[in-house]
C-alpha cells in the first residue's frame, strides 16, 4: 500500500523525506514523489519505479528548505505514470496533497464540485487537490475539513499551501498515520518507521482526526473540531518491528489485515437497496451478461482455492454451470470453450505465468475473459478485458491470506450481481450482502482466539503428517488450510472432500495422524460428524473448527476452534482464518522463516 512522509522543522527536510520513503519501500509501490516548501513556493519532484530514481532526479532539482511531504504510490486507480504519482496539486501548484486510501465518490465529486478544472492525471487523489484548492480561502485546515466533509472512502492524508508557509495538515481516516515528535520539529508518516531514527516520542492520529502542524505546535481536532489532548506515546519497536506494525512477521500482520482490508475489496461495489452488487470493471452489457452460459475460474494455489470458492458460490447464486481450474491443467487440456464462456484469471501478483498462459488460451477461444487481482496494472489486469482489483493492498509474505480472503470476496459479489440477473431476489441479496458487512467483525472474533490457536498448535507441532477435511463451501477451506500449513510448517498435509476419507485415505488413520476438520453449523453439518467418527474410531487426534456454542464438537475431538456462525456461502471468510492462525503458530513453534518458506517465491512467473 502506498506510503507518506512529511517534515517540519529546522533540518534540512529532503534527505530525511527521502530516507523515510526507503523505510516504508518494504509496502510495495512502483512510483514515489516529494515536495518542499522552498521561497514561498512549494517545488515538487516525482519519478516512476524505486527511490533510487526519485533520488536521482532530486539531486539537479535544487530543492532546499525545512518543511516537506513525499509520498510512494501504489497504484490503486490509475497506471504507473509520473502523472499519477504524488503529491498532486490542484489547478494551481500552491498546493500539494499526499494521500494513502481509496476516495470512492471521486467521479461525482468531480461532476459536483470541479467542472472547468483541468484534471491531469488518472488518480482519485487528485479530485482530492482539486477539491480541496476549490475550498481553500485562505486557511489550509478549514480547507481541509471542508473537501473531507464530501468525501466518502478512506483517507490517510498531508496537505501544504504556498500560502501559509511552515504548515503542514494532516488527516486520517481508515488509513493510519502517526506524527513523530521531536525537539521543535515534527515527522509524518504512515507507520512508525520512517521516524524511528529521529524520535520515538509519537501520536497516533485515530480516525476522523485532522491535525495542524507548524513549527513550533501541533493541533489535533476531532470530527466536531474540538481539541483533542492526545497521549504522546514512546515506541520501544526498532525499525524491522515497526514495518511489521509491531507483530513479529508479516504473514502475522497480513492475517490480522483481514477485517479491515475485506472492506476494501466490498466498498462501493454493492447497492443494499437493490440487494445487488455491481463490480464496474467486469465491463459487460447486462446482455452480454445473459450471453453467459458457463464459468470458468483459472488460477494456481490459494488462488485456485479461492476459485473453487467462486464456483459454489456461481452455481448457487447464479445458477451457472462453473468449473475452478488449474490454470496449469487447464491449458493443455482440450478446455471447451466459446463466446458463451466467461473465464475468470484469479491471482494475487497478476503475473504468474501459469494462469496468464490459460487467460491467453480462453481468449483464443473466443471467451470473455475477466481478471481478479491484486497489483494494479499487473500482466493479468493488462491482457483481460476487465476485472476487479481485489484492494488486499501488498501482500509480502510469500504464503497468501489476505488476499485469499479478498479474492473471495470478490467472486461472492459477482456472483450475486449474476445471480440477480434472473435467480436472486432483492430480499436475498439484501440478506447476503448484508451478512457480508458483518464479516469484518467476525473475523475480529476468530483474530482474538490467537494465543488459544496457539497452544493447540503447540500440541500438534510434532506430528509428521496430517489430513484436513471439509463438504461442499468448506472443502476448499480445507485445501487452503492444508496448502498453508505444508508451505511454512513443512508438515506433510492434504485435504480431502469428508465424503471421501472411507474411499481410501482412512487407511493412512492412526493415533499418529490428526485430522483437522472443518465442522460448522450448516447444511452439512451431520454428514461432518459422522466423517469424523469413522476417523475417530481409527483413533486419529481430532481438532475441529465449530460453530460458537456446539457442544457436541467438544465431546467429539481433542481439541475445537470455535468460529462465529455465519451464512453458509460466507463461511470460508471466517472458517480459513483459524486454519491461517493454526498453521502460523505451528511454523514459528517449529522455528521455520515463516514470511519466506523454503523453495517457495511470492510469484512463480515460470511455468
Ligand atoms: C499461496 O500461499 C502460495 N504462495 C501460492 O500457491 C500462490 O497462491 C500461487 O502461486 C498463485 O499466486 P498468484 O495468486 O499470485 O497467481
Amino acid at each position: 500500500m502506498c506510503g507518506i512522509v512529511g517534515y517540519i522543522g529546522k533540518k534540512e527536510a529532503l534527505p530525511i523525506l527521502i530516507n523515510g520513503l526507503r523505510r516504508l519501500e518494504y509496502r510495495g509501490y512502483d512510483s514515489a514523489g516529494v515536495a518542499i516548501f522552498q521561497n514561498g513556493k512549494i517545488k515538487k519532484t516525482k519519478a516512476v519505479g524505486k527511490i533510487d530514481s526519485l533520488s536521482e532526479k532530486v539531486k539537479t532539482a535544487d530543492m532546499v528548505g525545512t518543511v516537506g511531504i513525499a509520498h510512494t504510490r501504489w497504484a490503486t486507480h490509475g497506471g504507473v505514470t509520473e502523472d499519477n504519482a504524488h503529491p498532486h496539486s490542484g489547478c494551481q501548484d500552491d498546493l500539494v496533497i499526499c494521500h494513502n486510501g481509496i476516495i470512492e465518490n471521486y467521479r461525482e465529486l468531480k461532476e459536483k464540485f470541479l467542472s472547468g478544472h483541468t484534471i491531469k492525471s488518472q488518480t482519485d487523489t487528485e479530485i482530492l487537490a482539486h477539491l480541496i484548492e476549490v475550498f481553500y480561502e485562505g486557511d489550509l485546515l478549514t480547507a481541509v475539513r471542508k473537501a473531507l466533509s464530501e468525501v466518502r472512502g478512506t483517507y490517510g492524508l498531508v496537505a501544504m499551501h504556498a500560502g501559509e508557509p511552515n504548515k503542514i495538515v494532516a488527516a486520517r481516516l481508515g488509513s493510519p498515520l502517526v506524527i513523530g515528535v521531536g525537539e521543535n520539529e515534527y515527522y509524518i508518516a504512515s507507520d512508525t518507521s520512517p521516524m524511528l531514527a529521529h524520535t520515538k516520542n509519537v501520536v497516533f492520529l485515530d480516525d476522523g482526526e485532522v491535525a495542524e502542524i507548524t513549527l513550533d505546535s501541533m493541533k489535533i481536532f476531532n470530527v466536531d473540531h474540538k481539541i483533542m489532548d492526545k497521549h504522546v506515546e514512546k515506541i520501544e519497536w526498532n525499525e524491522a518491528q515497526a514495518q511489521k506494525q509491531g507483530f513479529d512477521h508479516f504473514m502475522l500482520k497480513e492475517i490480522f489485515d483481514q477485517p479491515t482490508v475485506v472492506k476494501d475489496a466490498i466498498r462501493g461495489r454493492f447497492s443494499l437497496e437493490d440487494g445487488a452488487a455491481h463490480l464496474g470493471g467486469l465491463n459487460m452489457t447486462d446482455e452480454q451478461m445473459h450471453q453467459v452460459k458457463r464459468v470458468v475460474m483459472l488460477s494456481c494455489g490459494t488462488a485456485y482455492y479461492a476459485g473453487l470458492v467462486g464456483k459454489y458460490a456461481f452455481e448457487r447464486l447464479a445458477g451457472l454451470p462453473t468449473e475452478a481450474d488449474v490454470a496449469s491443467e487447464f491449458r493443455y487440456r482440450d478446455p471447451i470453450i466459446d463466446e458463451h464462456t466467461l473465464v475468470f484469471a484469479i491471482s494475487q501478483s497478476g503475473e504468474t505465468a501459469d494462469t496468464i498462459a490459460a487467460l491467453r488460451e480462453a481468449k483464443r477461444k473466443g471467451a470473455f475473459v475477466r481478471g481478479i487481482v491484486n497489483v494494479v496494472g499487473s500482466s493479468i489486469a493488462r491482457e483481460t478485458d476487465g476485472g476487479t482489483y481485489i484492494h488486499a493492498g501488498p501482500e509480502l509474505a510469500v504464503a497468501s491470506t489476505k488476499a485469499y480472503t479478498n479474492m473471495v470476496a470478490v467472486l461472492i459479489l459477482y456472483a450475486l450481481q449474476f445471480g440477480r440477473l434472473n435467480r436472486v431476489s432483492v430480499a436475498t441479496g439484501e440478506r447476503l450482502l448484508r451478512a457480508l458487512l458483518e464479516i469484518p467483525e467476525k473475523m475480529k472474533l476468530v483474530l482474538a482466539q490467537s494465543e488459544k490457536i496457539k497452544a493447540i498448535a503447540q500440541k500438534y507441532k510434532d506430528y509428521k503428517d496430517c489430513i484436513f477435511l471439509g463438504r461442499g463451501i468448506n472443502y476448499p477451506v480445507a485445501l487452503e488450510g492444508a496448502l498453508k500449513l505444508k508451505e511454512i510448517s513443512y508438515i506433510h498435509s492434504e485435504a480431502y472432500p469428508g465424503g471421501e476419507m472411507k474411499h481410501g485415505p482412512i487407511a493412512l488413520l492412526s493415533e499418529n495422524f490428526p485430522i483437522i476438520a472443518i465442522a460448522t453449523k450448516n447444511q452439512l453439518y451431520e454428514k461432518m460428524i459422522s466423517n469424523i467418527q469413522e476417523a475417530k474410531a481409527r483413533k486419529a487426534p481430532i481438532i475441529l473448527i465449530a460453530t460458537e456454542g456446539d457442544a457436541q464438537a467438544k465431546e467429539i475431538s481433542d481439541d475445537v476452534i470455535y468460529v462465529p456462525q455465519t451464512m453458509e456461502l460466507l463461511e470460508p471468510l471466517v472458517n480459513t482464518l483459524a486454519l491461517q492462525l493454526f498453521s502460523y503458530h505451528t511454523a514459528v513453534l517449529l522455528g521455520k522463516d515463516v514470511d519466506r518458506p523454503r523453495n517457495l517465491a511470492k510469484s512463480v512467473t515460470v511455468e
